[in-house]
C-alpha cells in the first residue's frame, strides 16, 4: 500500500466512525431508550425521533435510558400535557440503582387550564434528598417543546431550561457533603397520577374526563461518559467534552439570580419551619 492510499483509507475510517458517532450523538430513541411500563401507553414514533407518554385511569407509562451515565450534559425537549393537566406529574430524572442512591430530579407538576405548572427539581446523594427548589416557568411548557438540561460534572450539577441555569449544586466534599461521583445513573421518565399531593397540594384532582393525558419528547441529546462493566468512556462525538469542566460563569451566575428572584416558588434553604435546628450545611456554603 502506498503512503497516499494508506492515509486515504484511514481518512475514509475516519469519516465513517465519525458518521456512526454524529448518528449517536443526534439521538434516536429506539436505540437510546427503553419503553419500561405502561402496557402500550408509551410509544416511539417518527423512527425513533419523537416519544409519547400517556396515563389514562388504568395506568400511567414511562421509560428509561439503555445506558448509564457517569458524568454528563444531558438534553431532553419535552412538550407537557396540555389543557387541564392537575393532578398529574411528568417525571423526567438521572438515577442510580440501590438505597444509597444518587438522583438529579425534574418533576412537573400539572395544573388547571391556565394556572401554571410548577417545575419541582431536588437532588438525592447517597439516598438523602430533602433538596427540593420549586419554580414556575417564564412560557407556557405545554404550547411547544422545550429543552430541560442537566450538566453533570466532578464540580457541580446544573439545571437548565432552554439554556438557562436555574439550580447549581456544586461539589462542597470538602467541606463533608456528599456528592455524585461514582454511581452511574441512567435517565428515567414517567407520567403519572398523583393528584393526592401534586396540584395545590392535592386539593385539585385529576379531571378523568379529560384522559388519555399525553406528554410528548423529541431532540434527545447526550455528551456524556457513557458507563460500561465497571469502567465509564466520553462520547468523542463532537470532539469536545469542554462539559467536563464546564462551570458557570458571571453571565450564568446573573441568570441563576434572576430565575431565583422572579421564578422560584420554594427552596428548603429558605424553610425555617422545616429546619427548625438549622438549614442544611450546603445552604450557607452555597
Ligand atoms: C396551580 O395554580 C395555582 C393557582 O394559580 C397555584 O397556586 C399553584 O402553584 C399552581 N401549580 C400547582 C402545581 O399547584
Ligand atoms: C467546545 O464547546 C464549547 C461549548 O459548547 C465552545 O464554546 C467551544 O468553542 C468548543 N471548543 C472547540 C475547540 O470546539
Amino acid at each position: 500500500m502506498t503512503f497516499s492510499s494508506s492515509l486515504k483509507s484511514t481518512i475514509r475510517i475516519i469519516m465513517l466512525v465519525g458518521v456512526l458517532l454524529v448518528a449517536a450523538s443526534a439521538g434516536n430513541f429506539n436505540q437510546d431508550f427503553d419503553i419500561t411500563w405502561g402496557d402500550g401507553r408509551a410509544k416511539i414514533l417518527n423512527n425513533g425521533q419523537l416519544l409519547t407518554l400517556s396515563l389514562d385511569k388504568t395506568s400511567g407509562s414511562g421509560f428509561k435510558s439503555k445506558n448509564q451515565y457517569l458524568f454528563g450534559k444531558i438534553d431532553m425537549q419535552l412538550k407537557l400535557v396540555p389543557g387541564n393537566s392537575a393532578g398529574t406529574v411528568t417525571a423526567y430524572y438521572l438515577s442510580s440503582l440501590g438505597s444509597a442512591h444518587d438522583e438529579i430530579d425534574f418533576e412537573f407538576l400539572g395544573n388547571l387550564s391556565g394556572d401554571p405548572y410548577i417545575l419541582h427539581t431536588n437532588i438525592f446523594t447517597q439516598g438523602k434528598g430533602n433538596r427540593e427548589q420549586q419554580f414556575y416557568l417564564w412560557f407556557d411548557p405545554t404550547k411547544d417543546f422545550h429543552t430541560y438540561s442537566v450538566l453533570w460534572n466532578p464540580q457541580s450539577i446544573i439545571f437548565f431550561v432552554d439554556g438557562t441555569p436555574i439550580r447549581e449544586f456544586k461539589n462542597l466534599e470538602s467541606n463533608g457533603i456528599a456528592f455524585p461521583k461514582s454511581q452511574p445513573m441512567q435517565i428515567y421518565s414517567s407520567l403519572w397520577n398523583a393528584d393526592d399531593w401534586a396540584t395545590r397540594g392535592g386539593l385539585v384532582k385529576t379531571d378523568w374526563t379529560q384522559a388519555p393525558f399525553t406528554a410528548s419528547y423529541r431532540n434527545f441529546n447526550a455528551q456524556a461518559c457513557i458507563w460500561s462493566s465497571g469502567s465509564s468512556s466520553c462520547s468523542k462525538s463532537s470532539s469536545n467534552n469542554s462539559w467536563l469542566t464546564q462551570s458557570l460563569d458571571t453571565t450564568g451566575q446573573a441568570r441563576i439570580k434572576w430565575v431565583q428572584k422572579n421564578y422560584m416558588i420554594y427552596n428548603y434553604c429558605t424553610d425555617t419551619k422545616r429546619f427548625p435546628q438549622g438549614f442544611p450545611p450546603e445552604c450557607s456554603l452555597a
